[in-house]
C-alpha cells in the first residue's frame, strides 16, 4: 500500500508531480494560456461584481491561502484577506455580496474551515471551495468547487494536498487575470507553459535533491530550535516549512518574515538555534534584502541551511549549508520551495525516530474545535 516506501508521507512528497499534473489535467491550455473551470461549473458570471476576496482555512491550507493572495492581488488585481477560519468565525469580518469567499481544506471537514463558510454564506458572500475529498461536507454546502485531484493523502502531515492547493490557487490567478485584464496574454501563456512543465521538473529534482536532504539531516536532527525565513510569496512557504518540521519531528521551529528579524528574533540566534532561508536568485530586491538577514544570522554565529538558485555561488558561499533549485517564476516558486522543505522535515523525523505518519496529538481530519 505504500509502494515500496517507508511511510505514507515519503509517497505523498514523490506523488505530487502526479497529483499537481491531476490537479492540472483539461484546466489549462498552455498554447492559448487560457483557463477552464467548467468542469466547476465556474464561469465569468459568477465572479461578477467581485471586489474583495477572502481565503479562510486552517493549517497547511491557510498557508496556501496566504499564498494566494500574493498571487491574486498581483495577477487580478482584486484586494485580498486571509484569515485563520477559528478567527474568521468569531469576529464579524466585512463580508457581503461583493465578496468571494475561498475555502480551503483537503478534507472538506474541519470544522472551523465550515463553519467559517457557513458564516461568509449567511452575509451573502459567494463560497468557493478548494477541496480535496469528493463530497465532502465543505465541498457540498460552497456555492463551487475546485477539486483538487491530489488523490488519498494518508499522513496526518499535508504535502500533496498542499501543492495541489497551489495549483487551484495559481489556475485561480490566472483566471481572474484574464477576466481582469490585468494579466497579459503573453504573460498568461508563457506561465501556462511553465506551470505545465513544472512536474516534470519536480519529477527530475525530488530523487535528486533528496539525498542532500538526508544528509543535511544527519547535521541538523540534534538541533531542537529552528528559524525560518522567507520574504514576499516564499514568506507563507516559510511557515509552511516550519510547521512541518514542528510537527512531525517535535522540534520547537517558527516561521518569519525575514524583514521581521531585527523587530525580534533575531535575539534568538546563536550557534544552537539553525536558521532555513528561502533565497531564490530570481527574487530581485527581496534576494539583496535576504542576503543581508543571512549575513546578519551568519555573523552572530547562527548556521544558514539555503535555499535559492543553484550555481549562486554568492549564496552558498555565505550560507553554512545550500541547497540549490532551479530557476522559476516568482508565481510557480511557492510550488518549487516547499518540496525540499518537505523532504527535509521527513528526514529529520526520522532520524529522530518519529513516528511521521501518525504524529502524536494530531488527527488527519480536525472535525471538532
Ligand atoms: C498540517 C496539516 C494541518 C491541516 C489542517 C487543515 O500538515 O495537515 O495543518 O492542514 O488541519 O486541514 P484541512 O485542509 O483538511 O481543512
Amino acid at each position: 500500500e505504500k509502494g515500496g516506501f517507508p511511510h505514507f508521507m515519503l509517497k505523498e512528497i514523490y506523488e505530487q508531480p502526479e497529483a499537481i499534473r491531476d490537479t492540472l489535467r483539461g484546466r489549462l491550455d498552455p498554447e492559448s494560456g487560457r483557463v477552464d473551470l467548467s468542469d466547476a461549473a465556474l464561469s465569468p458570471e459568477f465572479f461578477e461584481g467581485l471586489r474583495k476576496i477572502f481565503f479562510v482555512a486552517c493549517g497547511t491550507s491557510y498557508h496556501a491561502g496566504l499564498v494566494g493572495k500574493y498571487l491574486l492581488e498581483a495577477l487580478a488585481g482584486i484586494p485580498v484577506e486571509v484569515d485563520l477560519a477559528s478567527e474568521f468565525r468569531y469576529r464579524d469580518p466585512l463580508v457581503d455580496e461583493g465578496t468571494l469567499a475561498v475555502v480551503i481544506s483537503q478534507s472538506g471537514e474541519t470544522a472551523d474551515t465550515l463553519a467559517g463558510l457557513r458564516l461568509a454564506r449567511d452575509k451573502g458572500a459567494r463560497v468557493l471551495g478548494i477541496v480535496n475529498v469528493l463530497g465532502s461536507t465543505i465541498a457540498r454546502e460552497a456555492h463551487r468547487v475546485i477539486y483538487t485531484h491530489a488523490g488519498p493523502e494518508i499522513g496526518v502531515a499535508s504535502t500533496k494536498a498542499f501543492t495541489s492547493q497551489l495549483t487551484v490557487i495559481l489556475l485561480l490567478a490566472l483566471y481572474l487575470g484574464g477576466l481582469s485584464g490585468r494579466l497579459s496574454p503573453e504573460r498568461a501563456r508563457l506561465l501556462a507553459r511553465e506551470l505545465v512543465e513544472f512536474p516534470g521538473l519536480l519529477q527530475k529534482l525530488i530523487p535528486k535533491v533528496h539525498p542532500l536532504l538526508k544528509e543535511l539531516s544527519e547535521h541538523y536532527f540534534r538541533q531542537e530550535n529552528f528559524l525560518y525565513l522567507g520574504r514576499n510569496i516564499l514568506f507563507p512557504v516559510a511557515l509552511e516549512g516550519a510547521l512541518k518540521l514542528k510537527e512531525i519531528s517535535y522540534i520547537h521551529a517558527e516561521g518569519y518574515a525575514a524583514g521581521e528579524m531585527k523587530h525580534g528574533p533575531i535575539a534568538l540566534i546563536e550557534e544552537s538555534v539553525p536558521t532555513v532561508a528561502l533565497a531564490p536568485r530570481e527574487s530581485g530586491v527581496v534576494y539583496e534584502k535576504m542576503v543581508s538577514n543571512i549575513e546578519e544570522v551568519r555573523s552572530r554565529r547562527g548556521p544558514v541551511l539555503a535555499f535559492g538558485t543553484q550555481g549562486d555561488e554568492h549564496l552558498a558561499g555565505l550560507s553554512t549549508d545550500f541547497v540549490g533549485l532551479p530557476p522559476v517564476s516568482w508565481e510557480i516558486s511557492p510550488l518549487l520551495y516547499t518540496v525540499p522543505l518537505q523532504l527535509f522535515a521527513y528526514e529529520m523525523a526520522v532520524r529522530r525516530g518519529c513516528d511521521v505518519d501518525q504524529p502524536r496529538n494530531l488527527a488527519k481530519s480536525v472535525t471538532v474545535e
